[in-house]
């Protein structure tokens, strides 16, 4: 199964599982995504298909940032890159109420500690970029990240990590990672704001 097969122009994401007997199951899922997602549930991958923000490098700054966190164990691991397309590891659903582990917040930090290790910011920290695999809290989407520290371009969609974030452009991990999972705790996350 690749995104290939699926109709062009349209963004979104969708999950497919083939069952023994062969029969192809085709989940769309009603999320909107800035890329195509095919989410391979018998081969525990993802393949992510660049679609929009291409003028930004959002490909590049996912695949440099997710090499610099291979092996921390809180970030998908990359298994290829292919022109407008990556596929990565699937780490489970979105965190949302029914699935967030008891111990959220020490691994929150844990991924907090992760990205201090080698400078990130991840600058969109909010609920359908966490996913949780077997208890264990991930982070995803990569393509806005920044080192600590660097000026965000005014030029870049103004919409980025709102959910969450301090001001346009002015972005704080950790208040958004526990922003995020509290508001999972109390069953109220935030889908309403799309990028634009
Ligand atoms: N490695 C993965 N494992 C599991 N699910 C994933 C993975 N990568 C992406 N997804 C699913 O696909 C959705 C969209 O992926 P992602 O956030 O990387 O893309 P995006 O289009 O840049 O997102 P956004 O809509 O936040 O701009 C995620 O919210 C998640 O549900
Ligand atoms: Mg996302």
């Amino acid at each position: 199964m690749d995104s290939a097969s699926l109709p062009p122009q349209e963004v979104y994401k969708v999950a497919v599982f083939k069952a023994e007997d062969g029969r192809l199951y085709r989940i769309y899922v009603d999320q909107p995504a800035t890329s195509t997602v095919v989410i391979d549930l018998n081969n525990h991958h993802v393949l992510k298909k660049f679609q929009r923000f291409a003028e930004f490098g959002v490909l590049a700054r996912e695949v440099a940032w997710l090499r610099a966190l291979a092996g921390s164990g809180v970030v998908p691991a990359l298994r290829a890159v292919e022109q407008s397309e990556l596929k990565l590891r699937y780490v489970g659903e979105p965190v949302r109420q029914y699935n967030l582990p008891g111990n959220w917040s020490e691994q929150a930090e844990a991924i907090l500690a992760e990205l201090e290790a080698v400078k990130c910011s991840h600058n969109d920290i909010k609920c359908d970029n966490l996913t949780i695999l077997d208890g264990r809290l991930h982070l995803i989407d990569f393509g806005w990240a920044t080192g600590v520290g660097d000026i965000i371009p005014t030029t870049w969609p103004k919409g980025i990590g709102r959910q969450h974030r301090r001001d346009i452009h002015c972005f704080d991990d950790r208040r958004a990672i526990y922003a995020a999972l509290r508001s999972a705790e109390r069953d109220e996350v935030d889908r309403s704001i799309l990028l634009t």
